[in-house]
């Protein structure tokens, strides 16, 4: 069961992302769903999270998979029924877990009530919900661009001869925040799934919501990907969102205990840090992407955390993320060869050691990797747009590995997207019988940190370390866990204060060290505890 009078549970929480198409099919269509999710909850709950945060499963035409909305209140058939959701909700909590689910409300699908109305006629109570332009020549408005369409952002409207805007795919036209009826609309969707249980939002695109009042073109930029050669100094980020953060988290704090996590659109840390506010009365955290760009190294990552310490308002609690939904996996990202296995438990440790809450993305406890799917496969429109070049995200997305059998034990069809080739000796099944897996390792990882608090709310010192090795302890009161992880390919010494060993690759749980000097072979981890008497 949960305890709804702990209002801070989500910086203590180990988050799991879902991505819910491609986690288990219980119904034989080869697309994930609710129940499938549901007849996972014992692996969800052997592995110790304690938080999902589960993709879109809205009603959508699914042309952005599912963050194109098209009832926000209802569930895709797709993915089952609002009595599905219900039960997985019941079940979660049963079980002590939370469920956070995606609120995209940046913009909706063009086939949404609201958009069609609004569509129809400058008349329309609705019209003013979305954003729109004269039509006065064939000359978009200014240089915006599509994300996902890599041409301009604004679509003609014959019936209003108007152009609205859409800077993802054109089927997803952005709201016009400034309006009062659309913000309070959209509140009133917040309550709805507060009202019905769930314990917060991972908010989409949330720095997105407001774009400049006076529709100025963006200056360029040199970054092509993902900025497409223009600075988003207009067309997202605006000061008027931060007021907008506050009123979401009024009505999050009147429920007592939920999270609001923004997804912040724009590279650097500093962005996400501000949307904590001043005063702790904005989002709980926004996502802290840095991780995700950052190359493999000890001096990449440390400056990267340091940077995010640093930046966070005093009071704001951090996060950490490798992989998700939108990325390439990071199990990809760093591989190195026979290297890889090695690398992928310092990243699983670097995630779960450090200080802020870490977020998972669903089958990096097995090191699921990414593939080049062929043309034909590909169903995310950044994808098919960008061809072949790889900026597309179906590779992340992939079903989840869970056996040998045919389709991974995900589906007894064929699923949406291909499995990846190497389900036969990458899955659940046989990491769970290989106490020496990447998912064992997980596992203690995650064991460890909710059984010692000052991993989970300790502060953090960096310990001094050589060249490739990142060290730090996390203390709290007279417990000091000091974290030790060699990124490179070579044997390093280092200084360490000795204790007894809490979890190692190479050293044996509950021996000592000593004092002193300390010789870490390639890749070696080391966590070790020690007590003030
Ligand atoms: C966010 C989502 C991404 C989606 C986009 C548009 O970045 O994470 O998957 O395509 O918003 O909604």
């Amino acid at each position: 069961m949960i305890d709804r009078s702990d209002t801070t549970w989500w910086q203590r929480a180990i988050f799991y992302q879902i991505y819910p198409r491609s986690f288990q099919d219980s119904n034989a269509d080869g697309v994930g769903d609710l129940r499938g999710i549901m007849a996972r909850l014992d692996y969800l709950t052997g592995l110790g999270v304690d938080a999902l945060w589960i993709s879109p499963f809205f009603r959508s035409p699914m042309l952005d998979a599912g963050y194109d909305i098209a009832d926000y209140r209802d569930v895709d058939p797709m993915f089952g029924t609002m009595a599905d959701f219900g039960e997985l909700l019941a079940a979660a909590h049963e079980r002590g877990i939370r469920v956070v689910i995606d609120l995209v409300v940046n913009h909706s699908s063009d086939q949404h009530p609201w958009f069609e109305s609004a569509r129809s006629s400058i008349d329309d109570p609705r019209h003013d919900w979305y954003i729109w332009q004269p039509m006065t020549g064939t000359r978009p408005p200014n240089n915006w661009v599509s994300l996902f369409e890599h041409r301009s952002a604004w679509y003609p409207n014959e019936a209003t001869g108007e152009w609205y805007l859409a800077t993802f795919t054109r089927h997803q036209p952005e709201f016009n925040w400034r309006n009062p009826e659309l913000r309070q609309a959209i509140y009133d969707i917040a309550r709805f799934w507060l009202d019905a249980g769930v314990d917060g939002f991972r908010m989409d695109v949330a720095t997105a919501y407001f774009k400049d009042s006076q529709f100025r073109s963006n200056p360029f930029s040199w970054n092509l990907n993902p900025n497409l050669f223009q600075h988003h100094r207009y067309d997202r980020n605006q000061p008027e969102v931060h007021a907008v953060f506050r009123e979401f988290r009024a009505i999050a704090d009147s429920y007592g205990d939920r999270v609001l996590i923004g997804e912040t659109h724009g590279q650097d840390a500093a962005l996400a840090a501000s949307c904590h506010g001043d005063n702790d009365d904005e989002l709980h955290m926004a996502f802290n992407f840095d991780f995700l760009r950052s190359p493999w190294g000890a001096r990449p990552f440390m400056d990267s955390a340091r940077r995010w310490y640093r930046a966070l308002p005093a009071g704001a609690w951090p996060n950490f993320t490798l992989s998700n939904h939108d990325q390439k996996r990071h199990h990809w990202r760093y591989r190195a060869g026979s290297d890889t296995e090695a690398r992928a438990r310092v990243a699983a440790t670097l995630l779960l050691g450090l200080r802020g809450t870490p977020f998972l993305y669903y089958g990096e406890e097995l090191g699921m990797d990414c593939q080049r799917l062929p043309r034909a496969c590909l169903r995310d429109p950044l994808g098919r747009s960008t061809w072949p070049l790889s900026f597309g995200r179906d590779p992340e997305r992939t079903p989840m590995q869970w056996d040998d059998s045919p389709y991974a034990g995900f589906s007894v069809t064929m699923p949406w997207l291909p499995v990846n080739d190497d389900y036969r000796r990458k899955n659940v099944a046989t990491q769970e019988a290989n106490h020496g897996s990447l998912l064992a390792w997980y596992k203690a990882l995650i064991a460890l940190r909710k059984a010692e608090p000052a991993m989970q709310s300790g502060n953090i010192a960096w310990i001094e370390a050589p060249a490739d090795v990142m060290a730090w302890t996390r203390t709290l009161g007279a417990r000091h866990i000091d974290v030790v992880l060699n990124f490179g390919a070579r044997a390093r010494t280092i200084h360490l204060a000795g204790g007894s060993i809490s979890l190692g690759t190479r050293a044996d749980a509950g021996s000592s060290i000593a004092a002193g000097y300390y010789r870490l072979a390639p890749y070696e981890v080391l966590i070790i505890a020690e007590e003030d008497v």
